[in-house]
């Protein structure tokens, strides 16, 4: 088990993972609300998606990364991934021990969610094993009996938003007939449970028309990041330099460096890192 570093050094990176490149938009939002923090991003494009594999393939990725970004120094590791958050969270935090903070991505949103009285009925979507977990609809109404909580497993979604495939006829079609279901009609708000769902935000926009809220996870998770850091003491000081982030994959393609423009607002450069082999 990683020993806690007693040298508090808060210029240490935040450590940041997900399947892909899709919690680049949960990094992307820790980046606005902390631009002194120094990011180490890892996506974990080899497996990719994590949505149909299994709890204990999720578990072994996720511990092999958190090693990783606790290498690489991390004083907070960010589980940017719905699909991760749901199987392997207890994992990693037993494994880190006290070394460092864990934060999920579900954590912050269930009690945001419980927070606002005007939610009566929220609609959940994401991969297969996001919503078989159940794990939204255990954490809210485990925190309040108010809230109805309807699910629904939005597979194809994630790959097509990784394709940069998104904002077109095909996708919006794709998204209404997802939106369409029984399960989501008596809904008053949506969490979009992915780290990727921020790129078709408007597009769920568009076909509710103002009629559901829609729930922006990242910028929830972002803030919640922020309050931990400043409660636990580890904020880094402002600086005038800009700080040096590295985003690495598990597998290089062109295309996922292409589609980074849409997930990070300013331009990122891959770095391969395969410890899988
Ligand atoms: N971004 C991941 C999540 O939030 C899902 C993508 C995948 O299936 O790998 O669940």
């Amino acid at each position: 088990m990683p020993q806690k570093n007693n040298k508090q050094d808060n210029s240490r990176p935040i450590g940041i993972f997900d399947s892909g490149i899709g919690g680049l938009t949960v990094a992307n939002a820790i980046n606005k609300v902390l631009p002194h923090e120094t990011l180490v991003y890892f996506g974990d494009t080899a497996h990719l998606p994590y949505g149909d594999k299994s709890p204990d393939s999720i578990k072994y990725y996720a511990l092999r990364i958190s090693q990783f970004l606790l290498k690489q120094n991390c004083k907070m590791i960010v589980i940017a991934c719905n699909t991760a958050s749901s199987l392997a969270y207890e994992t990693v935090k037993e494994f880190v021990g006290k070394a460092v903070p864990v934060i999920n991505v579900i954590d912050p949103v269930v009690q945001h969610v419980i927070r606002n009285k005007k939610i009566k009925h929220v609609g959940v979507i994401g991969t297969k094993g996001t919503i078989k977990s159940d794990i939204y609809h255990k954490k809210i109404k485990a925190a309040s009996g108010r809230i109805e909580v309807s699910s629904l497993a939005t597979p194809l979604l994630a790959p097509m938003i990784e394709e940069g495939f998104f904002d077109n006829k095909i996708s919006r079609s794709i998204i209404s007939s997802y939106l369409d279901s029984r399960k989501l009609s008596k809904i008053d708000s949506i969490i979009l449970a992915c780290t990727h769902y921020p790129l078709i935000r408007k597009e769920v926009e568009e076909y509710y028309k103002g009629s559901v809220n829609i729930i922006d996870t990242a910028g929830v998770v972002a803030d919640h990041v922020r309050e931990t850091l400043e409660k636990l003491k580890l904020s880094a000081v402002k600086k005038n330099k800009k700080p040096l982030h590295h985003f690495y994959v598990s597998d290089f393609t062109p295309s996922f460096e292409q589609s980074t423009k849409y997930f990070f607002s300013s331009k990122i450069h891959l770095e391969k890192m395969d410890f899988w082999s």
